[in-house]
């Protein structure tokens, strides 16, 4: 689903960005333009980023 309307970013690009080391919404503007434009989309887009990097280290940790 698209986190991003103006960028066209989806969910799953921000969790494949996360997957390659991004852990701020910085990050994830700076990779794919999210939270560039109308700034709508960075609350969400921060979320499905900190859940994703949250859901690694448990993966990681167990
Ligand atoms: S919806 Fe992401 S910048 Fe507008």
């Amino acid at each position: 689903m698209y986190v991003c309307v103006c960028n066209a970013v989806t969910d799953r690009e921000i969790r494949q960005c996360a997957d390659l080391g991004a852990t701020t919404l910085g990050e994830l503007s700076d990779v794919l333009g999210v939270a560039t434009c109308c700034g709508r989309c960075a609350e969400a887009a921060d979320r499905v980023l900190q859940e994703h990097v949250a859901a690694s280290n448990l993966l990681e940790a167990a």
